[in-house]
């Protein structure tokens, strides 16, 4: 009996200094007891998050959904998707509410001082949307001077925006969808999105057009899981090691080919 005891409080004591060791970043075996895997992402961003109907339901759907069950699948977990504006995405791992964050999340210098990635799964490419009736107007950065430019609250492309069309005024949205519903209504004039997001809303869009203007990508514009800074290393290798397997298959080519092929619901707003 004594000896059950003190093995008892031995097993709460490293219980909890387990629990202490990681109070920053979550822990691959912390998120296998729990049996679930939180991940954070948005909703209005095909191919690689956004609702479509499926049998008549509002489905999350796309290329880093797909990721996102292939990491808990590797983990032997399950897949819990938060979903919320894009501008909460990142703080959510650093609070604790989601244990990764996958949404087209672009690794940058600034970020990597926060936050912890994965290696890349993704390159992408910026440009400007306009509509057609405006194709002869707006031709050049220069020629969007004094005009309204959109880009998504929190994102990259604020920046993009300011730096590079530094004489338009920059107005952030938090949903794509109202972004490009604002283009449509003339309340914006151009809007900047990255490339494969932009043939998407293109596709379904007969007035807009991706407008022949180029913006100087600096750096590479690569996408990652993103982590609390501290996470513990075996699930960031565990993470990468899905990351290669699905770009050296083709799966995530696959994946993306997929997402082609859903229609993407009319704006949803989330949180
Ligand atoms: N790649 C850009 C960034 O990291 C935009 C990502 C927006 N993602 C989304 N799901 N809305 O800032």
């Amino acid at each position: 009996m004594k000896k059950f005891f003190r093995r008892f409080i031995l097993l709460i004591i490293v219980g909890s200094l387990s629990a202490c060791s990681s109070s920053t970043g979550v822990s691959q075996s912390g998120i296998q007891d729990k049996g679930k895997i939180v991940i954070a992402t948005e909703s209005e961003f095909a191919p690689f998050e956004f609702k479509t109907l499926i049998d008549g339901k509002d489905t999350l759907v796309g290329a880093d959904i797909e990721l996102g069950n292939a990491i808990a699948d590797a983990l032997g977990v399950d897949a819990d998707f938060s979903v919320m504006s894009f501008n909460n995405v990142l703080a959510s791992v650093t609070s604790g509410k989601a244990d990764i964050a996958i949404a087209g999340i672009s690794v940058t210098d600034e970020r990597k001082k926060a936050y912890d990635f994965s290696d890349a799964y993704y390159e992408a490419e910026n440009i400007v949307i306009i509509k057609k009736s405006d194709e002869a107007t707006y031709t050049t950065l220069e020629s969007l001077a004094g005009k309204a430019i959109g880009a998504q609250k929190g994102s990259i492309q604020e920046n993009i925006a300011k730096d590079q069309l530094p004489d338009s005024s920059l107005v952030s949205l938090t949903s794509n969808g109202e972004m490009i519903n604002e283009l449509k209504n003339n309340q914006l004039q151009a809007v900047v999105l990255e490339k494969a997001i932009a043939e998407g809303y293109v596709s379904q869009n007969d007035d807009l057009m991706i407008a022949d203007m180029t913006l100087e990508s600096s750096d590479t514009d690569a996408y990652a899981v993103a982590f609390a800074k501290g996470t513990d290393q075996d699930l960031i290798d565990t993470v990468n090691d899905v990351i290669k397997k699905a770009k050296d298959s083709g799966d995530f080519d696959a994946w993306l080919e997929k997402a082609a092929t859903y229609t993407q619901s009319s704006s949803s707003s989330d949180e």
